[in-house]
């Protein structure tokens, strides 16, 4: 039987949570939520991703986590000591799904890391929209390969380190950071003029607004942005020690989750609106929209290097919990050592990211059902993959394994306090009932999309 190696595990309980958070606020927080929730009538999307994030969200967290604890080693060990010999392809799985989803994932990290560098040689902003558009344009089509490299070598490199001294430490440093600075820009935004409408918009619910749609797609975006379905908490969840408390450190995660994506939507909403520009620009707006708006900001050469830092930030603790999973799979059934498995990882997440990065340029008329390459590859990833991976989670946890789940869940040192009898039946009825529903909810919306 594998087990994991004494050095793999968090050393605080908030450093785990600050690896965990890093992971779930991502592009999806900073760069999706912002023109999701735009696209989507504002509060008729947030209120919903509110809703779903501390209901079935968080417990299919708490469930990830718990299966990892029990499992104690990769996310294959884990479905198989909770399910059975039945359930490894499952594990197997979602370590397909975090390596196919972080291959497509780390371009668009490298775009990241490009803007930070222009932001930084002070070239990210202009007035000019067709420029902008253009060197975008240019950026997708030309350089991509040179930046997804530069970004792989950055979380191959920090994985190289391991779980405390690497993941640990730079999400235990890089976090706060990221926060202090979001609350700060947000701040700057909301004092632009104009911001008013921009609050009313995000916060003003009203029935009217509200679409099956957009509820569709609130549940869909909850369980990419917490992170579910690839495997990451079940291996994060492997590295944490019995004496914490799982049901509070899966609540804390949610909560930074849903804060990270709200703030972003404070820092990017109000600029929008005070410069007369359309919320629902779609992905293009942090790229081409905000450089326009940094170009009329006072001081704006500084807010766009602090943005594209957080943005940096995001896609890279993100990231780094994506190669995670593939390095502990590697590590425990197939007996690499840590360095091996991380440069197998590099070596060959920079073959596929190329082909996904290259669907921009050369290959963009290399079409797989209507989509192109990377189109395709999230398509998969995000609607079909981490939804049966997300289901078999909660059927192992929920029905499967409970008892054993309960233990795990209720499992922390006494002066950590203790889980009620109360609350692990909320979460067991959270598990078997309504994730389910969400996961299938989220599935079909994909289906639709
Ligand atoms: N939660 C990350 C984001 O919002 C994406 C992600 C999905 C990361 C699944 C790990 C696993 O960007």
């Amino acid at each position: 039987m594998s087990v994991p190696t004494s050095s793999a595990q968090w050393s605080t309980r908030l450093g785990f949570i600050l690896a965990a958070a890093g992971s779930a606020i991502g592009l999806g927080a900073i760069w999706k939520f912002p023109y999701w929730a735009g696209a989507n009538g504002g509060a008729a999307f947030i209120l919903p991703y509110i809703l779903f994030t501390f209901t079935a969200g968080v417990v299919l967290v708490m469930a990830e986590l718990a299966l990892g604890r029990s499992g104690r080693g990769s996310a294959v060990e884990a479905m198989r000591r909770a399910g059975g010999r039945g359930f490894v392809w499952c594990g197997g799985m979602a370590v397909l799904t975090s390596f196919l989803i972080l291959s497509y994932y780390a371009v668009v990290g490298g775009w990241c890391a490009a803007y930070l560098a222009e932001a930084l040689m002070g070239e990210a902003a202009s007035q000019d929209p067709e420029v902008l558009k253009m060197r975008f344009g240019e950026l997708v089509s030309g350089r991509n390969i040179a930046w997804l490299f530069a970004f792989l070598a950055a979380v191959c490199l920090t994985a190289v380190f391991g779980v405390h001294r690497g993941i640990e430490r730079l999400s235990t440093c890089l976090m706060p950071i990221f926060f202090l600075l979001m609350v700060g820009l947000a701040a700057y935004s909301l004092l632009l003029p104009g911001s008013e409408a921009e609050l009313a918009y995000l916060f003003q619910f009203s029935w009217s607004t509200v679409t099956p749609q957009a509820i569709l797609n609130a549940m869909g975006f909850t369980f990419f942005s917490l992170s579910l379905g690839a495997g990451v908490l079940v291996t994060y969840g492997a590295y944490v020690n019995k004496s914490t408390r799982l049901p509070s450190a899966a609540m804390w995660v949610a909560i930074l989750a849903l804060q990270a994506a709200i703030l972003a939507g404070l820092v990017i909403m109000p600029a929008v609106f005070a410069y007369g520009l359309e919320p629902d620009a779609g992905p293009g707006l942090v790229f081409i929209t905000l450089p326009m708006i940094f170009a009329q900001l006072s001081g704006g050469s500084i807010v766009a290097v602090i943005f594209y830092f957080c943005l940096f930030v995001a896609a890279l603790t993100s990231a780094i919990s994506l190669l995670e999973v593939a390095v502990a799979f590697l590590q425990n059934e197939c007996r690499f050592s840590r360095r091996a498995a991380v440069f197998l990882c590099f070596a060959a997440l920079f073959i596929l990211g190329s082909v996904s990065a290259l669907s921009f340029g050369p290959w963009n008329d290399c079409l797989i059902f209507g989509r192109s390459i990377f189109d395709f590859l999230d398509y998969v990833c995000t609607n079909f993959l981490m939804t049966i991976n997300g289901l078999a989670v909660a059927f192992v946890v929920g029905w499967k394994a409970w008892p054993k789940a309960m233990k795990e869940l209720s499992t922390c040192s006494p002066e950590n306090g203790v889980v009620t009898k109360g609350t692990l039946s909320a979460i067991g009825f959270g598990l078997r009932w309504l994730a389910p529903l969400m996961v299938l909810a989220s599935c079909w919306q994909g289906l639709e999309a």
